[in-house]
């Protein structure tokens, strides 16, 4: 028996089995089919939302998560990592982030649904390192202004908390910042925008 001929005796089957509940019949019949269309666990994977615990994420501390197998940070940011974002903003190349990529809701001064959370790719717009994280405490190694941020060894971008990009830096914008659900408190769905009871 060919497979076409299996798919009709399984459909010939299921339709005689669920016949008294009518359109269930239909659905039954039709899963040999959706079953091949499914995507791969690789391609679900690949695009489906990241849950988030950060309940236990303490202020100034930085959490890596991985969706679409990039990095993504989420900074729980302290006062003083907050303040800095004001005072940085002559310095800073697209400061409202106009050219930036970010969903409408982290498109304001703290780049973020909740000014103390920062959700963004850990993804250098230059040509794609990973920056490190140089707080206030890195002055000697960053300059005397410095008030803390982000810093790419690959060819020298620094970035303020919100991810936003330094003047004369190579990067072209500011990290980019992904789609994300408050689901409570301290979870996080990245990936998934959707506004939800209870967010
Ligand atoms: S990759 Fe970051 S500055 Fe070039």
């Amino acid at each position: 028996m060919n497979e076409r001929e299996k798919v009709d005796k399984t459909r010939r089957t299921l339709v005689a089995a669920t016949s008294v509940v009518g359109g269930a019949a239909a659905v039954g019949a039709a899963i040999p089919f959706v079953a091949s269309m499914l995507p791969s666990g690789r391609a679900r994977a690949a695009g489906a939302p990241v849950e988030a615990d950060i309940a236990s994420l303490q202020p100034g501390e930085l959490r890596v998560f991985e969706w679409r197998g990039k990095p993504v940070w989420v900074i729980r940011r302290t006062k003083e990592m907050i303040d800095s974002l004001k005072a940085v903003v002559p310095n800073l190349t697209d400061p409202e982030s106009k050219a930036s990529e970010q969903p409408d809701y982290a498109k304001n001064e703290f780049r973020s649904a909740k000014p103390e959370f920062m959700v963004m790719e850990g993804v250098c717009t230059h040509l794609g390192c990973s920056p490190q994280l140089k707080p206030m405490e890195a002055k000697g190694e960053m300059g005397a202004d410095w008030v803390g941020g982000f810093y790419c060894p690959c060819h020298g971008s620094k970035f303020d908390y919100a991810g936003r990009v330094f003047r004369g830096a190579p990067a072209p914008t500011n990290l980019p910042v992904p789609p994300y659900t408050f689901v409570s408190d301290g979870q996080l769905l990245i990936g998934e925008d959707k506004e939800k009871k209870g967010a």
